[in-house]
Parts: structure tokens; C-alpha cells; sequence
């Protein structure tokens, strides 16, 4: 890494950085056979405030035009940039390149656990039909209200922290369950659900507990807190799952 040191006040250091990304080509290349995987390193020369994600657009854009991955609001809200950074599920669009001791080469690889399309691309949909398992939308039974159905702030309080979910798979994707089980539903399934179980509109909390009493739901987590740590979004996703066991014991939610 190179740093203008002496950068003028009000002009951003620039570095020099090397990205080391894991690739794979369905088709192969010139030089590799179709579905090979294997690591290649660009240099890239960044502002220290950059992201992983800005880093990587200047590889595509400037050096590679087939690098690729997914990304859409650059701002942490579509979740469609998870990808493993220096050994850690990150949104690339969130990772300064600063924070990432970029001295050494910066390693970005796709999140684990599902199949890669190509490159830092995995194929979404294993962990998009858990999430559907779980019913993520508001069950009611009778007439259609005619006003909006009222909520105490301390019942909406119950499950504020699951509301943040932006569906990203950083949880699922860091959790050593998920890799080795192949059955389990996975953390954000259980986030998603959370938030239904514990909103007092919803009448679908016990179909959800059912499906998440089943051999792929939270008796499966082995509190490994990775999810917690993986969640960009800050949600306490161990808490989350631990208060759905709860309530499969207890009955209360
Ligand atoms: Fe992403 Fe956090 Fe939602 Fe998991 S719980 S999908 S890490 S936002
Ligand atoms: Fe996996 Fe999180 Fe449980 S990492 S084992 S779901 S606490
Ligand atoms: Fe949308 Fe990163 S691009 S969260």
C-alpha cells in the first residue's frame, strides 16, 4: 500500500491496494476448465475512504469487463453485495477499504454454503425458499379492517430488531450448521419468522412455530453466534433465535 501522506487539506489519501478474488467461470476460459475455481489479483489504485464494492467496479470497468457480482443501491439497503472479505461475510458497498489493513492483499471471495453462478455470484434461491417456508407475510383471519390495526409501541417494540432484515445471507451464509447440515433452515429463515411471531397482528404464530419445531428449524442452532457477527444490519440474530425457542417451550411470545 501506497499513501499520499501529505494529501492537501481537504483531498482524500490515495492507496494502492491489491484485491485477490476467488473466480469461476461456468464456461472456463482460455486457461481454465469450465467451473475451475481459482484466485487473481488486481491492483487497483483507490481513495482510503473507498469501498470494496467502488474497488471492484474499477476492475470491471477499467480491467476485466467479466468480473461478476451482484450489487444495486451501493448504500446497505438492497443486501444484494454480501460477499466474503478478508475471511468475513461483509456488504462489499459497506467495507471501507481503510478498515480491511489493506498493507496486505484485501481477499474477496462469494459467501459459502451456496452454489456459485460465477465468480462472487451464488445461486440465492436455496436460502429465498427457506425464507418462504416461514410465511413472511402478516396472517389475519376475518372481515378486511376498515382502519389500520392498532399497535402498542411495547408490542411493536417485541420485534423492532427483526424488522432491520434486509435479506442479505450474511447470517445463513457464515453459519457452520448451514455448511455441514444441508437440511437447516438457517438463521435469517428464523429472523424473517421472528417477526411475524412476535407481532401481535398476526394470527399465523403457531403455523410458523411448527414449521420452525421441524428437523430443519431452531433446534439446530448450536449458538454459534456467527450469524450476530455476520448481520450488517446490526440484528441480534442469536437473541432472535433464542426468544423463537422460547416460545416453542413456553408457549409465550
Ligand atoms: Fe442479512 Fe442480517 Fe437479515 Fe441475516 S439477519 S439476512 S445478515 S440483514
Ligand atoms: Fe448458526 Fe447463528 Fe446458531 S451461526 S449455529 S444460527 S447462533
Ligand atoms: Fe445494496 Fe450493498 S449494493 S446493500
Amino acid at each position: 500500500m501506497t499513501v499520499t501522506e501529505d494529501a492537501p487539506v481537504g483531498e482524500i489519501a490515495t492507496l494502492n491496494v491489491t484485491i485477490r478474488i476467488k473466480r469461476m467461470n461456468p464456461e472456463g476460459t482460455p486457461a481454465r476448465a469450465p467451473g475451475e475455481s481459482y484466485w487473481e489479483e488486481f491492483h487497483v489504485e483507490a481513495h482510503a475512504t473507498d469501498r470494496v464494492l467502488d474497488a471492484l467496479h474499477t476492475i470491471k470497468w477499467q480491467e476485466d469487463g467479466s468480473l461478476t457480482f451482484r450489487r444495486s443501491c451501493a448504500h446497505g439497503v438492497c443486501g444484494s453485495d454480501a460477499m466474503r472479505i478478508n475471511a468475513k461475510n461483509r456488504l462489499a458497498c459497506k467495507a471501507l477499504l481503510k478498515d480491511l489493513n489493506p498493507s496486505r492483499p484485501i481477499t474477496v471471495e462469494p459467501i459459502a454454503g451456496l452454489p456459485v453462478v460465477k465468480d462472487l455470484v451464488v445461486d440465492m434461491e436455496p436460502f429465498f425458499a427457506s425464507y418462504r417456508e416461514i410465511m413472511p407475510f402478516l396472517v389475519t383471519t376475518g372481515h378486511a379492517p376498515t382502519r389500520e390495526r392498532l399497535q402498542s409501541p411495547e408490542d411493536r417494540a417485541k420485534f423492532d430488531d427483526t424488522t432491520k432484515c434486509i435479506l442479505c445471507a450474511a447470517c445463513t451464509t457464515a453459519c457452520p450448521v448451514f455448511w455441514t447440515d444441508g437440511q437447516y433452515f438457517g438463521p435469517q429463515a428464523i429472523v424473517g419468522a421472528h417477526r411475524f411471531i412476535f407481532d401481535s397482528r398476526d394470527e399465523g404464530q403457531w403455523d410458523r412455530l411448527e414449521i420452525l419445531n421441524d428437523k430443519a428449524g431452531v433446534w439446530k442452532c448450536r449458538t454459534a453466534f456467527n450469524c450476530t457477527e455476520a448481520c450488517p444490519r446490526g440484528i441480534e440474530v442469536t437473541k432472535a433465535i433464542s426468544e423463537v425457542k422460547r416460545a416453542l417451550t413456553t408457549g409465550e411470545f
